[in-house]
């Protein structure tokens, strides 16, 4: 492969309050609304919070500040993702195959996500034209979900979830193409604003809702938040809860990954990270606690009370997203609007998310191997648009769910245990500091400086232990699960596998890597 060595001229963020946005869109997602409220539910309500809160200060803020650093440091000398900025920390031949894990995992994450963002557009465009109106049951609506999917026909996939997934799948590549400033920032700068004004407004319809049905008062909004945060202690006692905790703040604020250090990237050398990576921490969290949990869950609890509800959110997102909402647009005046805001506003958290997921391949494309913008987008289209087809085809039998587990939910807490440990304990705990402090409007309170050195690498290691004692054989033997499914599953780690073996490649082959080993 013929390479052009010479740093390339990188692009940047044209304004601040576009990166804000673009960051904040980067965090904000499916899981804000959807993901959140049932592991609420299911884990313990109110109670929740207190390992939720324990995740967001010692494992997502200081790892939110490490990736804002670290990209900036490595955007500052040409490398925006984890092969090129593991290998400046730690300048080791290995640190890049490393680094490799934050390019697969934002793609693995993607490679469903796209399509579950197609439904919530194709969901926009029935609620406009009325499509599921009259389907008022959740039962019904359950069916017209899995028909939309088209799980039980031959193909396990309908020609019009196809198409509303080719439809989503080229914006997604018209966004990027258009490069960080003129794509994501400008569809921050459109979508963000619109994102918090449905959602404002879907809160506002919600806690004005009383009791809808007037035969069971008890049914009412009030009632339905106290259901979603009425503390059930007993549950601290549990691991799993911890666990789902972590997972949670992990997947919401984009932690992990490796997509926070490629926006980061574009930052310039002395932009604060201090006050911008917590002010976009802290959006995400208002969208997620405050919107998320208010709108879906207590609803649900308004129209169906207390026990239907538990059995909506032991049903998961989709059902609780796709079916259950739908069914409550049917009861409400006006349903057909508040039904298309709820799902173009799942929509826009969605895409403002997976554009996010995307670019690290771009990036490294460019930055280490100095690809054309133009030939970035369409290799990481290429392989995105394939592998995509492994969750779409093998939805029924668990790729999705495979996936999202890999990318979504083991491999986050692997990178973020391997980037502590090379930011902190390789590069220096006080070099590291000084990268976080470096520009700070406001200087990071010295509590965190312990944190990053003791709590989060402890932590991390715990919950990555206690997983792997307790349901790491299952789900590594992949016990209870055989024919088409233990198929399409391995076709979705094989995928994975294949597509970290390809990107290790590329960093091998890359010169601009080599080339900081050398450095002095
Ligand atoms: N942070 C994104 C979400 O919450 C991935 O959906």
């Amino acid at each position: 492969m013929a390479e052009n060595t010479a740093a390339p001229v990188r692009e940047a963020w044209a304004t601040k309050i576009g990166l804000v946005l673009a960051m904040a869109g980067n965090a904000v997602g499916l899981g804000n609304f959807l993901r959140f409220p049932v592991q609420a539910t299911q884990n313990g309500g109110g109670a929740f919070m207190i390992p939720y809160l324990c995740a967001f200060l010692f494992l997502g803020i200081p790892l939110m500040w490490c990736e804002w650093a670290m990209g900036r440091m490595g955007g500052a000398r040409g490398h925006g993702t984890t092969p090129g900025i593991f290998t400046m920390l730690w300048k080791h031949p290995l640190a890049k195959y490393l680094g490799v894990l934050g390019l697969v995992l934002p793609l693995g994450v993607v490679f469903y996500y796209n399509y579950v963002e197609s439904w919530t557009l194709a969901y926009s465009f029935f609620s406009v034209t009325g499509k599921y109106f009259g389907i008022a049951t959740r039962e019904g609506m359950s069916r017209f979900l899995t028909d939309f999917q088209g799980i039980n026909s031959p193909w396990h996939v309908s020609l019009t979830a196809y198409i509303f997934f080719l439809v989503v799948f080229s914006l997604n590549v018209w966004v990027i193409s258009g490069g960080i400033a003129k794509g994501i920032e400008r569809l921050a700068f459109i979508g963000m604003p619109v994102l918090f004004v449905f959602g404002i407004l879907l809160m506002l319809r919600v806690l004005t809702l009383g009791a809808p049905d007037p035969a069971f008062p008890d049914n009412n909004v009030a009632n339905g938040l106290g259901f979603i945060w009425n503390p059930d202690f007993s549950r601290l006692t549990q691991s799993k809860v911890w666990l789902a905790a972590a997972g949670q703040i992990f997947f919401t604020l984009s932690v992990g990954f490796g997509a926070i250090q490629c926006y980061a990237s574009y930052l310039k050398e002395k932009d604060d990270v201090v006050v911008t990576g917590l002010t976009t921490s802290m959006t995400n969290e208002f969208v997620e606690v405050i919107l998320g949990g208010t709108i879906a869950i207590p609803v649900a609890f308004a129209f169906f009370g207390r026990d239907i509800t538990l059995q909506i959110a032991q049903g998961g997102s989709f059902n609780l997203g796709f079916a259950v909402m739908p069914a409550i647009f049917q009861k409400l005046a006006f349903g057909q609007i508040l039904g298309t805001m709820w799902f173009f506003l799942l929509f826009i958290a969605g895409i403002t998310s997976s554009v996010a997921l995307m670019q690290p391949m771009v990036t490294f494309l460019k930055d280490e191997l100095g690809y054309s913008q133009k030939k970035a987008v369409a290799a990481t289209a290429g392989v995105t648009f394939l592998v995509a087809h492994v969750a779409i085809f093998g939805l029924k039998s668990g790729a999705l769910d495979e996936l999202d587990f890999w990318a979504g939910t083991f491999g986050v807490v692997l990178l973020a245990l391997i980037e502590v440990l090379l930011f902190v304990w390789v590069f220096g705990p006080d070099k590291a500091w000084g990268e976080i402090e470096k520009g700070a409007q406001v200087p990071a309170p010295r509590f965190f400086y312990y944190v990053l050195k003791y709590v989060t690498p402890v932590y991390l290691a715990a919950l990555f232990i206690i997983w792997m004692v307790q349901q790491g054989p299952d789900v590594l033997l992949m016990r209870g699960v055989s024919g088409a499914d233990a198929a399409w599953r391995w076709a979705a780690r094989l995928s994975l596998l294949a597509v970290f073996g390809c990107l290790c490649w590329a960093a091998a082959k890359s010169d601009r890597i080599k080339r900081i080993c050398e450095e002095r």
